[in-house]
């Protein structure tokens, strides 16, 4: 599915497929968890038609990103972004090891677990992809309602491609003008 922007083979779609069902059977009852590892994917795959950057590396890891949490929560208490730095890459190297990942690629997958909460880490064009494929999805139920100017300053802070910077203003200024529309009764004045 989606693949005719990615281009990915058939063996590359299988082990994604593979990946993809990991993670779900990993979460289980977490549908919050396993549908946020979806759209993250969803946002990875259109930044990707977009960037030149691995699709494998890239969409496992969207898959894979947050599967530290519930180790996390379960030693630590908390999902808390270091807590699961800490704990998602033994979780993700394992699934990785039961689906015969190549070393090179598995490894660059799990470091991108272990480090997707830290801007500072960011070392790779696909970990930009999942940065901001991450923050498409989460500030979803954050962002609107905040002024244009607030939502630049976040996005201008945040975003860590031209792509997803600009999918964001898309998604979030086009937010802030409907909720001015409907403050207002006024339609936004239609630009060309
Ligand atoms: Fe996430």
């Amino acid at each position: 599915m989606f693949n005719l922007i990615v281009k990915v083979s058939t063996e590359e779609d299988a082990f994604l497929e593979s990946v993809r069902a990991a993670m779900e059977e990993y979460f289980g009852d977490d549908q919050r968890r396993i549908d946020h590892a979806l759209q993250v994917s969803l946002y990875a795959r259109e930044l990707l038609s977009y960037i030149d950057a691995d699709p494998v590396q890239t969409l496992a890891a969207a898959y894979l990103h947050d599967i530290g949490i519930p180790e996390a929560e379960r030693v630590h208490g908390s999902s808390a972004g270091n807590f699961q730095e800490i704990e998602g890459p033994p979780v993700a190297a394992e699934i990785l090891a039961k689906l015969n990942t190549e070393d090179v690629l598995a490894s660059s997958i799990v470091k991108i677990v272990g480090n997707h909460h830290t801007s500072g880490a960011i070392d790779s064009t696909e970990f930009r992809i999942i940065w901001d494929a991450d923050a498409l999805v989460n500030f979803a139920p954050v962002l609107p309602g905040k002024s244009e100017a607030q939502i630049e300053s976040v996005l201008q802070g945040h975003m860590v491609t031209e792509a997803g910077y600009r999918m964001a203003r898309n998604i979030f200024l086009k937010d802030t003008e409907s909720h001015k529309q409907c403050l207002t009764g006024h339609r936004p004045a239609i630009l060309p």
